[in-house]
Order: structure tokens, then sequence, then C-alpha cells
């Protein structure tokens, strides 16, 4: 990180002020953002759930800084993205931001240990640091012995272990998970969101799940519900 920019903002990880996103088909206006106004304080795991169409994929690429929106502020850390080019939004990406998909997202000819390393390849780090974090955290998540596995080899479950483990490498200011669950059996899923629900008790490690399943939602302490663009609830979880 060439200077260092965050800030503590009062404890506040993500603050998004106005956001509007619309997307132009043919010249035909898609409102998919409509206007979110919300803070998420560090340390927090919320849920984002709500139906299909409802502008969560949007609203998490836009926090990922992987898509900016059309009006409003993203604070990060206190700095505002969202006037940022995307070079620095890839800059920003890599140093502060886990991501956790539905398909993996593995490198497939990449070994474990390789895929874990391999944000840590983009920022520079040595390749022993490399080799002692990624270690580190592929013991941690239960997966001693699987180094040198290619993806295929790896059940859904051990796959997405190494994509949290990934996820983690570079100590992200906060992980985005879009439906992490949504290619993996019952058992499984629940086994992975009590990973997700460790690190986030144990560790302090911001997490924003997107889900529209609602057990899996429970796992979190806040879950923030979308409706054509707009948080119709956002509500701390009493069931947790
Ligand atoms: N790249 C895009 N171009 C045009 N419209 C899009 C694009 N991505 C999403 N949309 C539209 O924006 C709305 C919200 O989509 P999305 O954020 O994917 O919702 P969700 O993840 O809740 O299913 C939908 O109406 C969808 O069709
Ligand atoms: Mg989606």
């Amino acid at each position: 990180m060439s200077q260092d920019t965050r800030q503590d903002n009062n404890g506040i990880v993500v603050k998004v002020v106005g956001l509007k996103k619309t997307y132009f088909l043919d010249h035909v206006a898609v409102p998919a953002i409509k206007e979110v106004n919300l803070e998420i304080p560090k340390g927090s795991f919320v849920s984002i759930t709500g139906a299909s169409g409802s502008g969560k994929t949007t609203f998490m690429n836009i926090l990922g800084c992987l898509d900016k929106p059309t009006e409003g502020e993203y604070f990060l850390q206190g700095t505002d993205v969202s006037s940022f080019t995307p070079d620095r939004l890839a800059e920003i990406r890599n140093e502060r931001i886990g991501f956790i998909f539905q398909n993996f997202n593995l490198l497939a000819r990449t070994s474990a240990m390789e895929n874990i390393e391999l944000p840590l390849v983009y920022s520079g780090t040595s390749r022993h640091e490399r080799v002692k974090k990624a270690l580190e955290l592929l013991e941690m998540m239960g997966l001693k012995g699987f180094e040198k596995h290619f993806p295929q080899q790896l059940s859904g479950g051990q796959q997405q272990r190494v994509a949290i483990a990934r996820a983690l490498v570079n100590s992200p200011s906060i992980i985005l998970a879009d439906e992490p669950t949504g290619n993996l059996d019952t058992k499984t899923s629940y086994e992975i969101m009590h990973v997700l629900k460790k690190l986030n008790e144990e560790m302090g490690v911001t997490i924003i799940l997107v889900t529209h399943e609602h057990d899996i939602a429970a796992y979190a302490q806040r879950i923030i519900t979308f409706r054509d663009g707009l948080i119709v609830s956002d509500t701390v979880n009493h069931e947790k």
C-alpha cells in the first residue's frame, strides 16, 4: 500500500450515501439501485437478502469496487472511492476486499496453496511470506494435506474453504460473499456458514453476505432486505 488513507471513521467500515445505479440497455434506463443509504460498523456480520432482480448483486459489485455508482458516494474506511479511476479501484480491491463467490472462482490449473497465495503475488509480497501466510490459512480452514490439490480434486465445500482462505490472505477490511452456499448441499452450506460465523466472532472479520435463503441469512447479526432497488427492512437478527 503506497499511502495509508485508512481512517478510523468512528468504526464505520462501509458508508453509502444517496447511492444509485442505473443500467442502460438500448437507451432504456434500468434503475437497479434507486437510492440506498447505509452504514456498516467494523466487525459486523450482515446479510443482504431479497428476491431475484432486487439489486443485491449490483450493490455488492459497487461495495466490491467492481463497479461504480451512477450517483452518490461510497466511503470505504473513510475513503470516498466512488470517483476513483478503474486502476485505483483495482488497487483498493486487492488491498481491502476479500471476495467469496457462488462458483468459488478458483484457478483450475493452480494448486490450493497457489490459489490462496494469489492476492499476495499481486501485492508484491515475498515468496517466503506468501507461503507462510497461505499455509497458516489453509490449516485454519482444515485443509492440511491438501496443499497441492487442484480445485477439481476437492469437494465443493473444500473449494469454498480454499476461496475463504484466499479472501482472508490480504487481511482485508471487508469480506463480500455473493451466494457463497449457492452451489453447496444443505449440510455443506451450514458448515461453510459456521466457518464464516467463527471468523466474524473470533477474529472480528467484517462480513457482508448476499443470499436469497432465509436460513443462510439467519447466521448474520443484521439482515437487510432489498426490494426493487431499495432497502425495505434493516433489522437486528434475534434468531442468532
Ligand atoms: N449489466 C446489467 N445491464 C443491465 N441491467 C442489469 C445488469 N445487471 C443487472 N441488471 C438489472 O438490474 C436489476 C437488479 O439486478 P441484480 O443486481 O442482479 O439483482 P439480484 O442480484 O438481486 O438478483 C435487474 O432488473 C437486472 O435485470
Ligand atoms: Mg444476484
